[in-house]
């Protein structure tokens, strides 16, 4: 399974000077109950904005500017567990982790990434936590329309509401 996972407010904003817009916690457990285990791919500023790689999880990296610096091929998953490995397309990066067929695929942004993985229709399932208000900001999600998508779970927190969708 692909999925693409995202917080987003009521006008897609997810990103504000390489940050968060908002400070949401109840929302970042559920990313880490979500992904734990799990392979994450995200885009160069996204990793530097998180700065360190998420425990728990393989961390690929998608990069122009970055190369690995071990040799990572043989290694198994639990070896590759909170490291970070870097591809130079999201295409390579979605191939090397269905080398390990049984796990997940999270696609964890930014706006660069989201846009390329969205218009190349390469997902399974979206999981997006739409945040209550909006907010200030510079970086947005693709204007997909949700309504075009089947809401298979829905649940409301104090903040956002979050749900699961498949095509
Ligand atoms: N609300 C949320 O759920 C959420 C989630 C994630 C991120 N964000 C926010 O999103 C913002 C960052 O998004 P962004 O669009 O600026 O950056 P990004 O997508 O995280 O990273 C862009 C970089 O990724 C690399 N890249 C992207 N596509 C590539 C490709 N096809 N081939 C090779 N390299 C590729 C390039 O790195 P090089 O320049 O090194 O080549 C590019 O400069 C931040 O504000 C962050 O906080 C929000």
């Amino acid at each position: 399974m692909i999925g693409v996972i995202v917080a987003l407010d009521k006008n897609y904003l997810i990103g504000k000077n390489n940050q968060i817009p908002w400070n949401v916690p109840e929302d970042l457990t559920l990313f880490k109950e979500k992904t734990t285990g799990n392979f994450i791919i995200m885009g160069r500023k996204t990793f530097e904005s998180i700065g360190r790689p998420l425990p728990n999880r393989i961390n690929i990296v998608i990069s122009n500017t970055m190369e690995n610096d071990f040799d990572f091929q043989e290694l198994t998953f639990e070896e590759l567990l909170n490291k970070i490995v870097i591809f130079h397309s999201i295409e390579e990066g979605i191939s090397f982790c269905k080398n390990f067929s049984e796990k997940d695929i999270f696609i964890i942004g930014g706006a660069k990434i989201y846009q390329e993985v969205i218009s190349k229709n390469i997902f399974d399932k979206l999981f997006i936590s739409h945040i209550k208000g909006d907010f200030q900001g510079d970086t947005y999600f693709p204007k997909i329309d949700f309504k075009n998508y089947k809401n298979i779970f829905e649940k409301e927190y104090k903040d956002f509401i979050y749900r699961e969708y498949t095509k």
